[in-house]
């Protein structure tokens, strides 16, 4: 009997690892993004219930968990508005820490960490699982600006950083090598409180440009976390989810550090400088000029190529659906439209995607960096839609800015640019853009959402 449980046991982990792999998979094509969602929430599904059958307890504090942090769960996700999401996904990593943090802690009270095996898995679990957790709670604050999003960074922070780096190796090697000397949970505690210490002070000096590879790094760590508790709990499904999870996250980081042209060491080690804020005197040329709505209509009226830039503002304004609506307008009237998407526009990995997805954009219409910049010389009519950092071309032609070196969309080598923004503030890395200034570009005031339906509007009476 117990042999066919085992068998039960094992097929439900290995189907629910299918499944899993399955929907990592489907994620890669926006059209199917959905239902891969939906094949990994039915993974997750089967590994939850097969666990349960697996570990002997007694269901009813799982079930009175289950309830409380579901409900949370549904009331929080049905809630939160759509430019929120970015910091609730970065509070979801630090509580898959928490988490993984919280069973180490406990494995550590009711079992004894006797082996080197053991009480190195249990000390990995808490170690990363911290990390994950108050990294991923600056992360949050830091996106939903409860906390300045620049760097912030003290005298020496550094070596502070190496010293605590090199405590918690230390405690950790004696730890592992003396799990049960009576001094061993004191140095436990100890080392959970570094790394919840570290999370900190390892993120706070991180920021500008630089975030989308730290949300990359703290949703890797926290599966990292949850892998080292599937080896303390002896538990398959959750090495393999952890395990997925962390190799995604760590892909995902390598993607963005691409898209930022830095290496990973650079990011977490160097920082991300913040004062060169003023436009290099070359860089700007004369003053921004502003247009019309009415006159911007003649100029997309005429224009025979169109290609959108959506940026973090239009999911401030909430824009996608009049963003889709405009692109069939100019398509109808017989320009070729495309929508460019640079891989960190937004607030958080395929912020763009999942917006114009939702609005319904057509898949073939959207368009890579790297296949767009080359033909933006040929392009009418380049509209910018609440996009800044990712069409700054300091990032191209001035030396001493921050973001130098880091690929952007070319729109500046449109014929004509219009930038859609509400004003001339600068975008979440804090610096001036000199795009705004140049000859072929006009500023287009007003909340994006707003203005484009004035745009619509123009065509309709037309
Ligand atoms: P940003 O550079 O942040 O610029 C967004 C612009 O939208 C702002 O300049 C703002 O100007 C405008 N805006 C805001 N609300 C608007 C509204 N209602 N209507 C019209 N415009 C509005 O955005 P981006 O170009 O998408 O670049 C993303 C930045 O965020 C990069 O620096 C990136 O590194 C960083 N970041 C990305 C991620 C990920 S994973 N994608 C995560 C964290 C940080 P006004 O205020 O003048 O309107």
């Amino acid at each position: 009997m117990t042999d066919y449980i085992d068998t039960f046991i094992n097929l439900g982990y290995i189907l629910a690892s299918i499944l899993f792999i399955l929907g990592i998979k489907m994620l890669s094509k926006p059209h199917r993004a959905r239902q891969g969602n939906l094949v990994s929430a039915v993974g997750m599904l089967i590994a939850v219930v097969v666990s349960l059958f697996e570990c002997c307890l007694t269901f009813e504090w799982v079930l009175v968990g289950l309830i409380i942090g579901a409900s949370i769960g549904v009331m929080a996700a049905r809630l939160v508005q759509m430019t929120a999401m970015p910091q609730m996904v970065a509070l979801l990593n630090g509580f898959g820490g928490i988490a993984s943090l919280l069973v180490g802690w406990e494995t550590y009270h009711s079992e004894s960490a006797e082996t080197i095996f053991m009480s190195a898995s249990i000390l990995l679990t808490v170690l990363i699982g911290g990390v994950a957790f108050s990294g991923s709670l600056i992360a949050y604050a830091k996106l939903a600006e409860r906390i300045p999003g620049k760097p912030m960074r003290f005298s020496g922070q550094q070596p502070v950083n190496a010293a605590i780096i090199a405590a918690i190796l230390l405690g950790a090697l004696i730890f592992v090598m003396n799990p049960a000397a009576p001094w061993s949970y004191p140095l436990f505690v100890v080392i959970m409180i570094l790394s919840l210490a570290l999370g900190i002070l390892g993120i706070t000096p991180i920021g500008g440009a630089d975030m989308p590879v730290v949300i990359a790094l703290l949703n890797s760590y926290s599966g990292l976390a949850a892998c080292a508790a599937g080896f303390i709990l002896l538990n398959n499904v959750l090495i393999v989810a952890g395990a997925l999870v962390g190799a995604s996250g760590f892909i995902l980081t390598g993607i963005m550090c691409k898209a930022m042209n830095r290496s990973l060491g650079n990011v977490l080690f160097a920082g991300f400088q913040t004062t060169a804020r003023k436009i290099d005197p070359g860089a700007g040329q004369g003053e921004a000029k502003a247009i019309s709505p009415e006159d911007a209509y003649y100029v997309l009226e005429a224009a025979r190529s169109v290609v959108f830039v959506p940026g973090y503002g239009m999911a401030v304004a909430q824009a996608q659906h009049a963003v889709r609506e405009l692109g069939e307008i100019v398509a109808n009237n017989g320009a070729e439209v495309r929508y460019a998407i640079h891989p960190v526009a937004g607030r958080m990995p395929g912020h763009m995607n999942v917006l114009l997805a939702e609005a319904n954009v057509v898949y073939e219409q959207l368009a890579e960096m790297d296949s767009v910049n080359p033909i933006m010389e040929t392009v009418d009519v380049c509209i910018v839609i609440g996009a800044n950092d990712v069409v700054n071309p300091a990032a191209r032609e001035v030396a001493s800015s921050p973001i130098y070196g880091m690929p952007i969309i070319n729109a500046d080598k449109a014929k004509s640019v219009i930038v859609l923004k509400r004003s001339m503030a600068s975008g979440f890395a804090g610096i001036e853009n000199p795009l705004f200034y140049k000859e072929n570009c006009r500023m287009l005031f007003g909340d994006a959402k707003a203005t484009l339906q004035q745009l619509i509007g123009e065509f309709k009476e037309s």
